[in-house]
């Protein structure tokens, strides 16, 4: 693999917070907090919020993602959301996160089905991966993560559309979601280069070009240590991205890095 200038990113996953009047709000807010043609800028609200903030942050360059996807493009799913029914809303979309392998004990199968999904309604996929606290004391946090990533690509591969998915890998070790700790920068770094080496050995094109985020516990205060990791970039922020001035930091600290990473490669 040889190296390229990726974009920087910063996406914020607000879970299941904001009614769609705060999310608009919000959106507003951290909009005109963060304005930085630097960096790439995504906000993920729930669902019933999507429209609220793709109005609120038109014209702003902030883009719009959904949280998740169903595995299947129509039928009978009571409840559901497909993603055909969010074109016009997000052109992100998180797949994977390890609360919904959790809590609706999502599969690697039905995740690589959803990125079928979003590939087939031009939504640009944020794929989650990362090990518990037990994998990464028993040594095993790349193999986790390398079989995830195996799992979630086997409905892709060979039919010739991984080149085309417009993937963004989220590392986000489960043990630093919500918990306060994080991973150390030189440790995720690790991570980041181990997700490429598998994404190049699964047949990804270009896998030296996807860009890989952090997740977990990232504030304003901790997003230097990951961004100044040049494998790592951007972040996945759940908590201190429902805090303007906590995006206005994390934001502002991922642009300086981008201006300087584009400074050092100009042409890359
Ligand atoms: P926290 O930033 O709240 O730890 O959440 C991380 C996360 O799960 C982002 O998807």
């Amino acid at each position: 693999m040889t190296t390229v200038a990726r974009p920087v990113l910063v996406v914020a996953n607000w879970k299941m917070h904001t009614t769609p009047l705060e999310a608009s709000d919000l959106a507003v807010a951290i909009a005109a907090a963060t304005s930085d043609d630097a960096i790439g800028r995504v906000i993920c609200p729930p669902f019933v919020a999507l429209a609220a903030v793709a109005a609120a942050v038109a014209g702003t360059g902030v883009e719009v993602g959904a949280q998740n996807v169903h595995d299947r493009p129509f039928g009978a799913h009571t409840g559901e959301i497909s993603a055909p029914m969010l074109r016009g809303l997000a052109s992100w979309c998180i797949v994977g996160h390890s609360e919904r392998r959790r809590d609706q004990a999502e599969t690697d199968d039905v995740i690589g089905r959803k990125l079928e999904r979003c590939l087939e309604s031009g939504l640009r996929p944020i794929l989650c991966v990362g090990e518990r606290l037990a994998e990464r004391e028993a040594g095993l946090a790349e193999v986790t993560v390398r079989d995830q990533l195996k799992g979630a690509s086997s409905a892709l591969t060979g039919k010739g559309e991984l080149g085309q998915a417009g993937l963004v890998v989220a590392y986000e070790p489960v043990w630093a979601i919500g918990t306060g700790r994080t991973a150390r920068g030189v440790d995720a770094a690790v991570m980041a280069e181990a997700i490429r080496d598998a994404l190049d050995a699964l047949g990804w094109p270009d896998a030296a070009a996807i860009p890989v985020l952090y997740g977990g516990s990232v504030t304003s205060s901790t997003m230097a240590e990951f961004i100044a990791e040049p494998s790592i970039d951007g972040a996945l922020v759940g908590g201190a991205s429902l805090k303007v001035d906590e995006m206005a930091g994390i934001v502002a600290r991922a642009a300086l890095t981008a201006r300087a990473r584009v400074a050092q490669d100009p042409v890359g």
